[in-house]
């Protein structure tokens, strides 16, 4: 830990807001938002459904663009770029552990791995060795002709994880991938993902309702009311809430959601 708090700040955002229109309508998810991560550094964001933890995610993976505020990741400020540019950066840089894991149905197990090399005009032959060797780092290489309709959700996950691993990226950003696994998978995902986080030398945010995951982790950060807060590990292993507020709070907060 005391290692970490002395490492370099790799994953910066600063006064980050996102609000969401549509007609008439908005929706104010968080407002003056800032976080540092360190580089090396595992961090979960807890929070109820509806809080904002994936819109969070996809801004620090500049899946989408804020409202305001900015990102930057080892010193690159990543919205200063033009998309196309953003495109090639989170590509190379950015691996991406959807909740609902988004494989191509279409595609057998190691082509969804091979697809981020082949996307950034890797040769076939070079994909498809990097490919199978990370299957097999996530215990699939028996699974690897496979659909993702062919596959257990745990197997999907961990393909999920393989294919976010392939560029190699720096930085690795997963939302709730263990939200729809039962228990024992899940603890199997969560070592997965500490193990490959130090394997790879990641620096790695996840969002998750699961404590389990949030154990493993370096630190915990809550997202509610628009707000972080840190959570510290006490004494007992239980986290009871820092008073230091990493954000102001929301006026109103964010609707509830179900
Ligand atoms: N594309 C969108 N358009 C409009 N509102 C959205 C959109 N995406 C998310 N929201 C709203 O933003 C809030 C935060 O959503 P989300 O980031 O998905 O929360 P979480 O991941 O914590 O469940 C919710 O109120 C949700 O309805
Ligand atoms: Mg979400």
């Amino acid at each position: 830990m005391k290692q970490l708090r002395e490492a370099a700040v790799f994953l910066e955002a600063n006064n980050l807001g996102k609000t969401y229109t549509s007609g008439k309508n908005s929706v104010v998810v968080f407002e003056g938002l800032s976080l540092e991560v360190r580089q090396g550094e595992m961090v979960a964001i807890v929070g109820r459904s509806g809080v904002g933890k994936s819109t969070l995610l996809h801004l620090l993976g500049g899946l989408d663009r804020p409202t305001t505020g900015s990102v930057k990741m080892a010193e690159f400020d990543i919205f200063k770029v033009a998309d196309v540019d953003l495109a090639r950066f989170r590509n190379r840089e950015i691996g991406f552990v959807f909740q609902f894991h988004h494989l191509l149905p279409e595609f057998n197990a190691l082509e969804n791995v091979m697809m981020p090399l082949l996307i950034n005009r890797a040769p076939w032959g070079e994909a498809k060795r990097k490919a199978e060797a990370l299957l097999g780092s996530v215990g699939l290489s028996s699974r690897a002709a496979h659909r993702p309709g062919e596959l257990s959700g745990g197997e999907q996950a961990r393909v999920a994880i393989a294919r976010a691993l392939v560029a190699p990226p720096r930085l690795l950003l997963a939302d709730e991938p263990t939200g729809d696994l039962d228990g024992g998978t899940s603890e199997d995902i969560h070592g997965l993902l500490r193990e490959v986080h130090k394997s790879q030398q990641l620096t790695s945010v996840i969002a998750t309702h699961n404590e389990g995951l949030a154990a493993v982790c370096d630190r915990v950060l809550r997202l509610e009311n628009g707000r972080l807060t840190n959570l510290e590990l006490t004494i007992h292993g239980d986290r009871k809430e820092n008073q230091e507020s990493l954000g102001p709070p929301l006026k109103g907060g964010v609707p509830e959601l179900g």
